[in-house]
């Protein structure tokens, strides 16, 4: 299934080819740097314990309220039109107290949903449908089983959390030098940061990026593979690395 938000930087065009790429024995599934959760949300099931992490709070409460509470969500976000003055409204609104978590949740959908290329910061100027009735399926995906787990931490912490010998890391960090589209500060001492976490994990790590020489540098002693996709603003072509420790 796709992923329900759109989500700068999101994965659906390389979903498949990552996961082709992931190993057998596999007990824990932990999605790092979680975004739209296009990765988690293309295969049924990834593993027994599946862990979805995004450092954005506004995310993280979005996708716990799909979780817990779909229907109220659902109703909320009825509640909205496709609008500039609606996007401006909820521009200055959405940080203010006095909300619920559902309200909230609600307000980011729409925001990300109408804003352009889903950056959250412009109006789109489109026709896109807000309506949300494709969440009671991901309500379900994040029940499934177990469930996945929601988690809203730094990166360091959490894969120290939940490192084991069959873990299985994806990691799709802010691309380098492409940083300031998340709300999030990430810096050459958080890719060097993650590059040490990484180095040192007793589990398995899959890793994207984009193709850039301070990244291979980071990454010289394991499996570098070239991937391109399209690019969707430009049309061209766009080179990335997806990275390996097996
Ligand atoms: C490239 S996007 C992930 C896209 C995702 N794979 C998808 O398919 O939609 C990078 C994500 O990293 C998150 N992030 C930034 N800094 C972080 C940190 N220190 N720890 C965890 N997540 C972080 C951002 O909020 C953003 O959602």
């Amino acid at each position: 299934m796709k992923s329900f938000i759109p989500w700068i930087g999101g994965k659906s065009m390389l979903a498949n080819k990552i996961i082709s790429m992931f190993p057998d024995e596999t007990d824990r599934y932990i999605e790092v740097f979680g975004g739209g959760g296009s990765v988690l949300f293309a295969k049924e099931k990834h593993a027994l314990l599946e862990v979805y992490n995004d450092a954005n709070g506004q995310l993280v409460n979005l996708f716990r309220c799909i979780k817990f509470h779909r229907e109220e969500l659902q109703r909320e976000i009825s509640g909205y039109v496709n609008a500039r003055e609606v996007f401006e409204e909820i521009r200055e609104r959405i940080n203010m107290c006095g909300f619920t978590d559902i309200q909230r949740a609600a307000m980011f959908y729409v925001m990300i949903k109408i804003s352009y290329g889903a950056d959250g910061r412009t109006y789109g100027c489109n026709k896109k449908n807000i309506s949300p009735d494709y969440l009671s399926d991901i309500e379900k995906r994040l029940k499934t089983g177990a469930g996945v787990v929601i988690e809203h931490k730094d990166f360091e912490n959490l894969i120290k959390v939940y490192d084991r010998p069959k873990a299985l890391f994806y990691c799709d960090p802010p691309y380098h030098r492409s940083e300031n589209y998340y709300n999030i500060e990430f810096n050459d001492s958080d890719h060097e940061r993650l590059n040490r976490c990484l180095k040192t994990i007793k589990g398995r790590f899959i890793l994207s990026y984009n193709d850039d020489d301070y990244i291979r540098e980071l990454y010289k002693d394991f499996d570098i593979i070239s991937v391109s996709r399209q690019n969707n603003l430009s049309r061209g072509e766009y080179k990335e690395l997806i990275i390996k420790n097996f």
